[in-house]
């Protein structure tokens, strides 16, 4: 039977370590098998998590979490996988937590900062009663805004979500989900560093697609252990099967070009070839060093 890891050993690990693990979107079966894959054949641990809306296109958070179980099961996937709800509401995060997600992210940056407090408090006693865990937002991730991104978390707001017991906390830090505008200024290391300086718990980045290597490496090197990736894995299913279109593949008959299982296929294999190139912008440890430096600091410890 598929295990779900909390994670919460594996990002404060990153954070101290000073690398990154990827929290992979999941919006169907082909993504959930290509992410799952790239994870295994780098030896290194993930995140899949869903948003409301994909969870509502496949069939709802129950059918995701036997999916994402069935998936490694079948598999034989052996490297931890973090099964995470990605932007949920209070409703989401309730129904997430009854049904076993390993992690939930409750975000509450529409509601007032005392309401969005409340519900986190209310959504962290929940889970942390069944072992698992949360992650809050504070400020506002930019969506499709503009060259300044979203609304920058403040460094008092870290410190309150993080006296309350968050696990994980996402910032805005002048990112944005989807394709980062022309113009884009960047994201705000002065404030990163300021959130990081006043709070010990593994940072989140969302919007992780389309930032440039050198600004996702230097925003590791500050505190951010998850960087949240979504929309570079659908741009690049996006090229491979216009590829595959465009060469005409699908018209081949004779070789039955037309069927899903290999008009899929160029897209599909792209999601795993992005992952792993992730995978090493974040330096994303593997199980196998992970075991190597424990049983390392063991033997020292004999030694002692
Ligand atoms: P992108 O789609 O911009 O990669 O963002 C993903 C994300 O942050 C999910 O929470």
């Amino acid at each position: 039977m598929a295990y779900f890891d909390n994670g919460n050993q594996i990002f404060k690990d990153a954070r101290r370590e000073h690398y990154a693990v990827g929290a992979y979107n999941t919006n169907n079966l082909e993504w959930t098998r290509a992410e799952l894959r790239a994870a295994e054949e780098t030896r290194t641990p993930l995140l899949i998590q869903v948003s409301t809306g994909a969870a509502k296109y496949m069939g709802g958070y129950k059918f995701v979490k036997d999916m994402v179980a069935d998936q490694i099961d079948s598999m034989n996937i052996s490297v931890p996988v973090i099964l995470n709800l990605d932007h949920g509401d209070y409703e989401s995060a309730k129904e997430c937590i009854a049904l076993g997600y390993s992690s939930v992210m409750f975000d509450g940056h529409a509601l007032p900062v005392e309401e969005n407090l409340a519900k986190t408090k209310e959504i962290i006693k929940l889970a942390h009663e069944r072992g698992i865990s949360v992650e809050a937002e504070i400020g506002k991730i930019g969506e499709n805004q503009g060259a300044d991104g979203g609304e920058l978390a403040s460094v008092e707001d870290a410190i309150t979500f993080y006296k309350a017991g968050v696990d994980k906390l996402a910032c805005g830090i002048g990112n944005i989900h989807g394709v980062y505008p022309e113009g884009w200024k960047g994201l705000n290391f002065d404030r990163l560093k300021e959130i990081a300086d006043a709070v010990p718990v593994p940072l989140v980045l969302h919007g992780g697609s389309g930032i440039p290597e050198d600004q996702v490496k230097k925003a590791i090197s500050l505190g951010i252990a998850k960087v949240n990736i979504n929309t570079e894995f659908q741009l690049a299913f996006q090229k491979a099967t216009r590829k595959y279109i465009e060469d005409k593949k699908d018209l081949d008959t004779a070789n039955k070009g037309y069927d899903p299982r290999k008009l899929l296929l160029p897209g599909t294999e792209a999601i795993t070839a992005a992952m792993k190139e992730m995978i090493s912008w974040l330096g994303t440890k593997s199980i196998d060093d992970e075991l190597k430096d424990a049983s390392f600091d063991r033997a020292s410890l004999n030694e002692e």
